[in-house]
């Protein structure tokens, strides 16, 4: 698997499986299965509460713990300086692991620096070997960049085809931050991608669908991705994405697809941040 390397050395796998809406009780048999395929990353949160099953699926499958890039990320319920540690804490216990590779601050709200001291500490405390966030928009992103001590190493962010995220390019580079794309196939029951007729004939003299044409684009780009599916042959599909190269031309085509740069989700909506709030703060 190729890496890529964040900026305190770390080394992350280039693709990864991502474990959000998989159910509790099928997380892993999930992960075991993407395990047995290949994959070496592997990405939950405290919400998607299926911490467990993944912690249950890397304990039973034979492979060196330190072969396995564990992500996790704290949600806005634990936010603040106290109950991220104590979360963090938890999320060990349920990954069965004594160290998280790289933990993320979920979502830019609630006390995000208090979190952030809790998960500097673990950072220096061997808790943890990476950290970062998730869904900073690119105003907040640098807010918070600025003024933290240790700099975000990842930004997990919508990021595809559609959503390109080009506009926070610049700023996440100046801070050393690495992109890493949640969504990379569209989400899910979202066929714009998966379905697209570009991407199927750009895949076609390859051999290759939509979703793999999607994920090396982003692979190619350097964007650590982490397609989510519970069916073993597409992880293989979607893992099989390195034995071909997409030419500059195709690049460029697939470029002319970006519909919404930074994602479909409006995290400046207050409408939406009240309703995190109000349903988890
Ligand atoms: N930080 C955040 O806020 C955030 C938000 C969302 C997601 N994430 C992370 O990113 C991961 C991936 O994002 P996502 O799960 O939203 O969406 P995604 O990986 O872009 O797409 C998943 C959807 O595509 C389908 N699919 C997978 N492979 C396919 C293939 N080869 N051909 C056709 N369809 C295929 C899956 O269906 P089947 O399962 O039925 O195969 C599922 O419906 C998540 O699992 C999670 O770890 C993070």
């Amino acid at each position: 698997m190729e890496t890529v390397k964040l900026s305190n050395g770390t080394e992350m796998p280039l693709l990864g499986y991502g474990v959000f809406l998989v159910p509790p009780q099928e997380a892993e048999r999930c992960v075991s299965d993407a395990l047995k395929v290949g994959y070496r990353l592997i990405d939950t949160a405290q919400a998607y509460q299926n911490e467990e099953g993944v912690g249950a699926a890397v304990a039973k499958s034979g492979i060196s713990r330190e072969d396995i890039f564990l992500v996790t990320k704290v949600w806005i319920s634990n936010a603040g300086e106290q109950k991220a540690a104590a979360s963090i804490d938890e999320s060990l216990r349920k990954l069965k692991t004594d160290y998280i590779d790289l933990l993320l601050i979920h979502q830019a709200y609630g006390d995000v620096f208090g979190s952030w001291r809790a998960m500097e500490k673990a950072y220096k405390d061997g808790k943890v070997r990476a950290i970062g966030v998730s869904n900073f928009q690119e105003a907040r992103f640098f807010d918070f960049a600025h003024y933290v001590d240790i700099k975000p190493m990842v930004n997990q962010l919508q990021c595809n085809a559609l959503v390109q995220q080009r506009g926070i390019e610049t700023v996440m580079t100046e801070f050393g931050t690495h992109l890493m794309a949640w969504g990379p196939l569209g989400g899910q029951g979202v066929d714009g991608i998966v379905k697209s007729e570009v991407l199927s004939q750009i895949g076609s003299p390859y051999g290759k669908s939509a979703a793999q044409v999607a994920l090396r684009w982003l692979t190619q780009r350097g964007i650590v991705a982490i397609p989510k599916s519970t069916h073993k042959e597409r992880m293989e599909q979607n893992l099989n994405v390195f034995d071909f190269t997409l030419t500059p031309e195709e690049m460029k085509r697939i470029e002319t697809m970006n519909l919404h740069d930074t994602g479909t989700v409006n995290f400046s909506d207050t409408g939406f941040v009240k309703y995190l709030i109000e349903t988890y703060g």
